[in-house]
């Protein structure tokens, strides 16, 4: 009788152990890879030349790159993300079709927008599913502005996009495969928005206000150190 009931407690403990081995912990440093689009949600104001206001904004392309992610996680149920990527590069049309007879597409723009996030996990240590909600800060480099070459023909140039500072907000979910293996899904919001500067023939050009504010889907396979 005794016996069974040492074998029966053993059991569980075993169990116990099996089970918190599911979630994270404190400690515990995760590297995720895959693929991270970004969809904009974008708007912006007109086109204005030496003044003159074109009557004509901006729509924003969505793009897909290689999502790079690490954590680490500060106790059981909190960690501190970094989200990187191979540079984003996005086409950057007229908001209405062909207004100068340079084609739809105005341009092209990289950037890359790091963003720090703070997670919480439920952390359910009897489950592989391990959801979190999450808030953070993303800072957004804009390189490498192009006109394209029909629009570079039509006298535009010098074009520039400001960087930009803003929050970010997710919800994601690791599943735990085996040993130290999950697959991720996230989708998070930031709060991205520029102004553009530029020259037609030697004239300042401006849009004042671009926002952006994209979606951003990351599906990634991370493994746990
Ligand atoms: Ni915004």
């Amino acid at each position: 009788m005794k016996k069974s009931i040492l074998s029966a407690c053993i059991c569980a403990s075993l169990g116990l152990l099996s089970f918190s081995a599911l979630a994270h912990q404190a400690g515990d440093i995760l590297v995720r890879v895959g693929l991270t689009t970004v969809a904009p949600d974008d708007s912006s104001s007109n086109i204005e030349v030496g003044g003159a206001d074109l009557g004509v904004g901006l729509s924003v392309d969505n793009n897909t790159q290689l999502g790079l992610n690490f954590a680490y996680f500060l106790t059981d149920n909190i960690n501190v993300e970094v989200l990187a990527a191979t540079p984003f590069s996005h086409d950057v049309n007229f908001s209405v079709s062909d207004p100068l007879g340079t084609g739809d597409k105005l341009a092209e723009v990289k950037h890359l927008p790091p963003t720090v996030t703070v997670n919480y996990y439920f952390n359910d240590a009897s489950s592989a599913f391990q959801p979190y909600i999450g808030a953070g800060i993303n800072y957004t480099i804009f390189f490498d502005e192009q006109f394209t070459s029909a629009n570079d023909n039509a006298g535009l140039a010098d074009l520039s996009l400001d960087n930009s500072f803003g929050l970010s907000a997710q919800v994601g979910a690791d599943y735990k495969l085996e040993d130290n293996w999950y697959v991720n899904a996230s989708v998070r919001w930031i709060d991205i928005d520029t102004e553009a500067s530029f020259n037609l023939n030697g004239t300042a050009g401006k849009v004042n206000d671009i926002t952006i504010d994209p979606w951003v889907y990351s599906i990634t396979l991370g493994y746990t150190f």
